[in-house]
This record gives C-alpha cells, structure tokens and sequence, in this order.
C-alpha cells in the first residue's frame, strides 16, 4: 500500500524518483509527489492528484537537476485522495513520505497545536512531519536524532523518508511494520518500498528490519535502533530482473501473468517433486523428519487470494491425508478471535507480497504461542518471509497486477506439496501418491494447452456478457473455493458485483437473486457431482439463469454457454478451470474499458489493517 522511493547519488533525482514511483505504481495510485533539494537545501515539492502521469507532466515544467530527493504514490488511508493530502508532506524544515498508519495522531495533533503548528491536510503524515520538525528546531539535534525521539513517541506501523532542507547531504530512513529496503550503489544510494524500483540501478540491497532507522549518504548507509546505538547491516543480492518487471508486449500485466503461469508454476515445482523416485520434499522448512511425522493440525492463514489458495489445497489434501485435519482461515478475523491451536499444529502463512498486515500481525500472535509457522510466501526478502521459522518461497517472479493469479495457482501447488509430503512421512500408499505427483508434473503443460485453445472462446463469451451487472459463481466440492475465487477476480477488475457460492447453497438463499440482470458461473466436473451440478443449471434455468459451464466433461450441458476443457487431470482440474475465470475476469474488465492492471480502490500490497 503506498510506494516510497528516495535517492542521493550524483543523478537526476527527479528522474531517479519518477522511474521508481512508476514501478511502484501498482501499490497505491491515488496521488503522487516528489521533493528534491539542491545544493543548498532550497526545495522542489510537486504533488497531483491521480496517477504518476500527472506528476510526471509536473515535472516536464519543473524540471531540476537536484541530486537528492523523495517520493510517494499514495493510497488513501486518512483523507481523500488529493493533491492536499498526497505526499511529500512538508512542516518547516521537513519533507517526509510515510506508508503505514500513525494511529495516535489525533493526540499527538492537538498536543502540536499547542506550539503553533496548523495542518493543512487531514493526514496522519502531516502530524508526523510537524512532530519531528518540532523536535528538531527544539532541540537543535540532528535529523536522525529527531526522527529517532519522534518515533518513540509514536503508535502505529510506518515505513518513512525524511529530508531536511538544511541538510541536504542526507536521506533519514526508518521502518516499523511497512517495508523499506536500501539500495548501495557506486556512490549513491537508492530507497525504495519495494524492490521492483531498485531492479536495474543496483542489486546489493539490505533489507530494513523493524525498529531500524538509517542515515542514506552518497557514501552509504549507517543504521541504527530505535535508541540510536549503530547497528550492522547485512547486504544481500537482489534477484529479480528487469525482464520479470515489463509487459513482455502484453497489453496487461494481468494477462501476462496469467499466461506466464505453465512457467511461474514449473519454478515452483522444480526439485520439490518427482514421480519416480518418489519425492514431494520443501527444502527450507526447517523440520525434521520426526516433527513432521508428528504434525496433526495445519492451519493455513492468508488474505484474499492467499486465502482461497489454502482452501483448495485443503481439499485436494484431504483426498489423499488421513490423521490430519486441515483448516483455512482469514487473517483479519484470526488476529481478534479468541482461538485454541491444537497440539502439534504447524500453521502455513500464505502471502504474495509477504507484507499483508493481518496475516503478519497472525504470524506474530502464532509465534508468540509457540506455533510452528512456516511461510508460503513469493516476494523474496519480505517482513513475512524473514519472520517466519522456516518456509517456501513460491517462485513465481513479480506479480505486478493487482489481482493476483499465478500466485494463487503456485501457492496451492506449494500446500499441496506439503500435504503430500506429511503424507509421505506418514506412510501413505506409493501408488496414490504417485498418481498426485505424475497430476501435479503435468499440471503446467494442462493449463498452457488450455489457454491456447481456448482464449479466444472466453474473450467472445466475455464481450457478449460484458453488460451484465452482477454475476453468481457456483461450484462443489475443490470447485467451491474456484468459485471464490472467480468471483473475486471478476469483482476486482470489472466492478461487475460478483459473488461465489457453493452450489449446494443455491437454493438455502442466492437461488433468490436469479434474474435478467444477473450471470452464472457453473464449474462441473465429470465426477461423483457431475448430477448434482447439472441439477443446479436446471434449477437455475428454470428462474431465467444465463449460465456459462466450464466443464471436462462429454455429457450434456444445460446451460447458455458452455466452455469444454478437454484435460487428464482428475485431482487438479479445477485449477485449469480456475484459469478459464481468470480470462473470464480480465476479457470482461477489457471490454467494459477498465483499468485493467490498477483497478480502482485497491492497491498490490495491504500493509495496513
Ligand atoms: O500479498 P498477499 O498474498 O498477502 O495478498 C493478499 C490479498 O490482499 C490478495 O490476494 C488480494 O485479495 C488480491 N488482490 C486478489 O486478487
């Protein structure tokens, strides 16, 4: 949520600062500014309302070839998204860009007030930057040391650069739950929120830890802890490169992830499975084999997607594990539930971006039990990721666009692994756990065919059902989390209200909502449901239903449109069908003319509650 970036260095800060926000976008895109000192401290502070585009026009007319300087691309939190509110925000002799929320500010206002600061915008980063601009001229102390004492006094979760006009040889940096990562380069130094504004100016980069604050120099960075004592810092490579961050000549992002999935889910299967010998094993963990042997409870935790991805692999583990139960559960209501983990629970906490702020704060709360927790986790160097006791990184490469689509595949790909794994260690049957692993190895080349043969059929569908306003999907058994799924996909990226159900819920209540306004999303396996699904198309259709069915099987079909998947798979198939809504979600968001890779009130990355 939110995109910090910061450089010094002997560049063009304000282009520095523009490529980095544009990277960056995709975490929050409701406003954008920069400030840029020069020489002697005078500054350029440009805000707009709206996308780094309109900034950028700004900067065409502002242009200046200071050397140091910050930037933001918002996503509300307090206060509306305008130009008022967007950062950097600036009190006396401070510039200061924040993500994360400063939940005291209420107070921590009203006490500045009494020193003569007003406030211009409705921002809780506005009160910060008066808080240390206070400290600052009060006690003549260094940047570092303001913002150091200005932080202690400080509830709330934060990610910040800050600049000083009387210094501008300097960038202040400090993180408590939000990331923020520096960049060494040869001579200068980058900051930035996210590591896809660092790829391409440098790939030695530390990871800031919470509590940390950091003095960015030309020369380098000195960090130090909350009290101000130096600490060290350890430089690690970044691996990501530029390729992995561009369109690929894609229209979207979106739809390039969404075909880049045969190859982003070989990386993760790669060197974890094999059929023969065979071998489900997740390097990293951290486990012994006689812990793992003991595991009697996995409790899977993540947001959105994440959370949806546990829930099919419970159950596709289910089919194969016996002796261990298997729960899923949301984030943001875990961390306020008064809830008993059973003994010998291992919990699996699942996050693209391994910043999401409920599924950290559960992570917290499960270590503090004692949990074995263990991450699912694709950003690499992430809070989640360095938090957890032992994990899998899911390997899919950048997800850039906002819903997330090759995660999900690969993150249920990587819980199920880890299901076949305790399986094995378990002693279940060779025979069946090598058909799992054979379904699992031919997985990616299933979805590739698929989404060659059948693009083009869902763009059509998708354009002739592009005007409806809402849309039901319907699925049993492993379909039920796909119709989630689906559901949320079409909803984020078209604002058509989508919902997801399972279909034996039909007629308990959404079998009310049927009529012209409305489409169907039926998912039928040919399998021990394929009557029970057909009989819900035909209860449907009896109260005017406009279904589309994606379905394997030969057998008759009772709805408008029907998408045949011809596929081998019989445990994984709802994850090639899966792949069918994905197209459905993106081809209707194209055609109703959204922004398809930044829809509107969401951002990438939740790192607030
Ligand atoms: O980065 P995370 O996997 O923790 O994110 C969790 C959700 O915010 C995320 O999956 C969200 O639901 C997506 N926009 C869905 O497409």
């Amino acid at each position: 949520m939110c995109g910090i970036v910061g450089y010094i260095g002997d560049k063009e800060s304000q282009q520095v600062l523009l490529s980095g926000l544009k990277r960056l976008e995709y975490r929050g895109y409701d406003s954008a500014g920069i400030v840029t000192l020069g020489a002697s401290g005078e500054p350029t502070s440009l805000r707009e309302k709206g996308k780094v585009a309109e900034l950028e026009k700004k900067i065409l007319n502002h242009k200046k070839d200071d050397e140091v300087g910050i930037g933001h691309t918002r996503w509300a939190t307090h206060g509306a998204p305008s130009k008022r509110n967007a950062h950097p925000h600036n009190v006396g002799d401070i510039y200061l860009v924040h993500n994360g929320i400063i939940e005291n500010y209420q107070d921590l206002k009203t006490e500045l007030t009494k020193y003569d600061y007003d406030f211009k915008s409705e921002t809780d980063t506005e009160v910060l930057t008066a808080l240390v601009d206070y400290i600052y001229k009060k006690d003549g102390t260094s940047l570092v040391s303001a913002v150091s004492q200005a932080l202690k006094m400080v509830v709330g979760a934060y990610g910040i650069a800050v600049l000083s006009v009387k210094n501008p040889s300097e960038i202040v940096v400090a993180r408590k739950g939000s990331p923020l990562i520096v960049g060494l380069g040869d001579d200068e130094v980058f900051v930035a929120s996210d590591a896809s504004a660092l790829v391409g100016h440098t790939d030695q980069v530390i990871y800031m830890r919470d509590g940390e604050i950091g003095v960015c120099t030309r020369e380098g960075v000195q960090l130090y802890d909350i009290e101000a004592n130096e600490i060290n810092a350890s430089v690690e490579k970044l691996e990501l490169d530029l390729q992995s961050i561009q369109k690929k000549g894609y229209d979207h992002f979106l739809l390039k992830e969404i075909y880049e999935q045969p190859e982003s889910l070989n990386s993760t299967l790669l060197g974890r499975v094999s059929a023969d010998p065979l071998r489900a094993r997740l390097g990293g963990l951290n486990m012994s084999d006689n812990e793992i042997r003991k595991v009697e409870h996995v409790m899977v935790i993540g947001c959105g997607t994440a959370y949806y991805a546990g829930l099919e692999a419970g159950y596709f583990i289910e089919q194969f594990l016996d002796g261990v139960t298997f729960s899923s559960q949301i984030a943001s209501e875990l961390r306020y539930r008064s809830f008993t983990v059973p003994k010998n629970t291992v919990a699996l906490i699942v996050s693209q971006s391994g910043e999401t702020a409920d599924t950290l704060a559960c992570l917290q709360e499960l270590k503090r039990r004692g949990v074995k927790c263990l991450g699912v986790v694709n950003a690499v160097g992430s809070t989640i990721a360095r938090e957890v006791d032992g994990g899998v990184y899911v390997h899919v490469g950048a997800e850039i666009s906002v819903a997330s689509t090759k995660a999900f595949t690969s993150q249920v790909a990587a819980i199920t692994i880890f299901g076949l794994m305790l399986a094995q260690a378990k002693g279940v049957g060779q025979m069946q756990l090598r058909s799992y692993i054979h379904e699992l190895e031919a997985l990616p080349s299933e979805i590739e065919k698929v989404l060659k043969k059948h693009d083009k059929e869902v763009q059509k569908i998708a354009k002739a059902y592009a005007h409806y306003e809402h849309a039901l999907y319907i699925g049993r058994d492993a379909l039920y989390p796909i119709a989630l799924e689906g559901a949320l996909k079409l909803k984020e990226v078209s604002y058509v209200h989508a919902e997801g159900y399972a279909a034996g819920e039909l007629k308990h209540g959404p079998i009310a909502l049927i009529d012209d306004r409305f489409f169907e999303v039926c998912y039928i396996q040919d399998n021990w449901l394929y009557e029970k699904s057909q009989s819900n198309l035909i209860e449907m259709n009896a109260r005017g239903a406009h279904a589309i069915a994606i379905t394997n099987t030969s057998k008759r079909i009772a709805a408008e449109k029907v998408i045949r998947v011809n596929t081998k798979l019989e445990l994984f198939t709802p994850l090639v069908f899966n792949v069918i809504s994905q197209l459905l979600a993106y081809y209707v968001a194209v055609a109703r003319g959204n922004d398809v890779d930044q829809p509107r009130n969401l951002a990438k990355s939740v790192t607030v509650e």
